[in-house]
């Protein structure tokens, strides 16, 4: 449908979790499944309006778009970040303003995802890991070598690659390394094999050749549930699987 929202990260976890150098995938992929982008289709202004004006009609535009759906802040996020390169203030304040959302409430998630920078031309600039396992393991050395070779390196929270000490994501290429001159652009690399005797679950499959890819995802039982789901069951069905399997929150 020509102006509809259009589905731009949907994680295929945990089949995309290995084998793409071009996007870094964490720990928060799995909560940004169903997460909307609105590229494309953004709110237009009139032609005569101020570059204030302009922005307010944005955030009002997508807010009227969004504030009924049952989880808007996320998909109003990613718009504002897409659109400015960064979160600010501003933007901020009208999401909160207009989601009547607390704004310390709405800092707590803006700085828990590590996609969203909190500073202007944040994706221009080297965004360096310094959370508590990088920070062991020479996220200020590495800051302090971006600095030297002319970088402006500013800090953000886990990706989720802390088998990987110390990743930066550098306008959307994540590249892992400890000096400036040493970063390097690679796939996650794959868990190593449980031993003997230990079921795996989460990573059970993922060392199947093309594994990383849709078609290999599906030919190896991806999505089957879902299907079992849609055309088998009903809602209560559903239901009562969710409850005796025991799962706790959105990541279980
Ligand atoms: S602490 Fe740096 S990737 Fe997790």
């Amino acid at each position: 449908m020509a102006g509809a929202p259009r589905k731009n990260n949907i994680c295929l976890w945990p089949a995309a979790r290995a084998g793409t150098p071009d996007r870094e995938y964490g720990k928060h992929d799995i909560l940004e499944i169903g997460v909307y982008s609105l590229t494309g289709s953004a709110p237009r202004s009139r032609p005569d309006a101020s570059p204030l004006e302009r922005r307010e009609g944005f955030v009002r535009g997508l807010l009227e778009r969004w504030k009924d759906e049952p989880a808007p802040l996320l998909p109003l996020l990613h718009a504002l970040h897409e659109r400015d390169g960064y979160l600010s203030e501003e933007a901020l304040r009208a999401v909160a303003k207009g989601l009547r959302i607390p704004i310390a409430d709405l800092f707590g998630t803006v700085t828990f995802y590590h996609h969203f920078s909190r500073e202007a031309d944040g994706l221009d600039r080297p965004r360096v890991c310094d959370g508590p396992v990088c920070s062991m393991r020479g996220a200020e050395v590495l800051m302090a070598s971006l600095r030297a070779a002319g970088h402006d390196p500013q800090a953000m929270p886990c990706p989720g690659r802390c088998d990987q000490p110390v990743p930066v994501i550098h306008r959307g290429t994540v590249l892992t390394g400890r000096t400036a001159s040493t970063l390097v652009r690679g796939p996650s690399p794959l868990p190593p094999a449980a031993p003997d005797g230990v079921e795996e679950c989460v990573f059970a499959g993922i060392r199947r050749p093309g594994r990383a890819t849709l078609a290999g995802y599906r030919d190896h039982g991806g999505y089957d549930a879902l299907v079992r789901a849609v055309t088998g069951m009903t809602p209560g069905d559903v239901i009562d699987v969710i409850d005796a399997s025991g799962l706790a929150g959105r990541g279980g």
